[in-house]
């Protein structure tokens, strides 16, 4: 559901979408108008003392991120989760993904909760195990997979950071894409990336410096991945046919758009976007690095930003002397962080004080173990 803005300019505005919500708990689930809502979350909260952890994801709502003990972005709360061993439960406040990253890096005697399991990432759902595993079957029969260093995004699932480790790759983030495009070019002849093709290419072309040319895409639903035989051995960079359902709506029109209409604009947009409107930018950076962005610009100064809306809602909230605008008109919240909202939190909350682990996130061994290797592969990127 999509609601036009009246106008760009975002302070001060509440939205009426909050109300969109996945309900996997029927019949358990604190009504969303309970006004003690609130109340109740600082309650189980306070009673559950150091045993718990409670992380936030910038894209968060309000709602769910005033409780967090901890916020950041993915790579930021996955090592947070890793660095609290004393906490025996995570109730992670992001999508699926982040979930089974905090217990790929948590011991085993810590339990990750995610407090609706309908959070998932409609990216990291656009590269389904037995695709990549058939694709890579290709690679093989072609001969080039020995020469094919994988690179998995973060927002993948678990089972394909596990595909990933097991043929030599590495996992990356938005702020370390660069790094890690590096290191496998220099360890091998071409990079199959998965499953973001816009932050593959942004990084490829306006990063390393190579052409658009260099790149292809594989279609997962296409024989042969929709290319030729001598495409897939001519490239040197295979970009997975993915993409983000938020960033990816972003266009040059709404930064042509913006640039006319408010003087003196930065643009500042996430390297998820499509290739145009990171091209036509001022400033690209991951979510850490837009905030850290914002908060060093100069008073006065205007910027319109290309990210998820619950954080530019409070990036321009939390930062009055300088013009925060949306760069699209059109609201565009993850519809799937936006799930996590003060009822499910309670839910999660007050199960817990009772003894009983809800939604818990438990990926398998076998899985955690090559997965692990993935990440240990990026943590130890130079
Ligand atoms: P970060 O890795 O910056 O947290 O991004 C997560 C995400 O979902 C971006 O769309
Ligand atoms: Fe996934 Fe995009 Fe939502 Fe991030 S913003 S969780 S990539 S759908």
């Amino acid at each position: 559901m999509a609601k036009v803005l009246s106008e760009l300019h975002l302070l001060g505005r509440e939205s009426d979408l909050s109300s969109e919500r996945g309900v996997s708990c029927t019949g358990e689930l604190p009504e969303p108008s309970d006004p003690t809502l609130v109340e109740r979350a600082a309650t189980a909260r306070e009673k559950l003392g150091k045993r718990t952890l409670i992380l936030g994801h910038h894209y968060q709502r309000d709602e769910v991120i005033e409780f967090a003990d901890i916020t950041g972005d993915s790579f930021k709360l996955a090592r947070a989760a890793a660095d609290r061993g004393d906490s025996e439960f995570i109730v992670f406040c992001g999508v699926h993904f982040m979930a089974e990253s905090a217990d790929i890096l948590t011991s085993p005697k810590q339990q990750v909760v995610l407090p609706d399991l309908a959070a998932g990432c409609s990216m990291a759902d656009m590269a389904a195990s037995n695709q990549v595993r058939d694709a890579w079957e290709i690679f093989e029969k072609l001969g080039i997979s020995r020469k094919t260093i994988p690179i998995t995004y973060m927002n993948s699932s678990a089972a394909i950071k596990a595909f990933t480790g097991e043929n030599g790759g590495s996992i990356c983030t938005s702020s370390n894409a660069e790094r890690a495009m590096r290191w496998a070019l220099e360890n091998g002849e071409k990079i199959f990336f998965l499953p973001d093709q816009h932050l593959g290419r942004n990084t490829a072309v306006l990063r390393l410096g190579l052409n658009l040319t260099d790149c292809v895409v594989w279609n997962p639903w296409k024989n042969n991945g929709g290319l030729t035989d001598d495409e897939i051995r001519g490239a040197k960079i295979i970009l997975w046919r993915g993409h983000c359902s938020v960033h990816g709506r972003f266009t040059l029109e709404n930064v042509k758009e913006v640039r006319a209409r408010v003087p003196s604009v930065q643009i500042l947009v996430h390297p998820e976007c499509q290739y145009e409107v990171v091209s036509a930018a001022d400033v690209v950076g991951s979510t850490e690095s837009i905030i850290k962005t914002i908060e060093a610009a100069p008073q006065g100064s205007s910027w319109a930003i290309g990210t998820e809306l619950n954080l530019v809602k409070r990036l321009a909230r939390d930062n009055p002397g300088k013009k925060i605008t949306f760069l699209d008109r059109t609201i565009c919240y993850c519809s799937t962080m936006n799930r996590i909202d003060l009822p499910h939190l309670v839910w999660a909350l007050e199960s817990l004080v009772r003894g009983k682990v809800i939604n818990q996130i438990k990926v398998p061994e076998k899985t955690a173990k090559e997965a692990r290797v993935a990440l240990e592969r990026m943590l130890a990127l130079p």
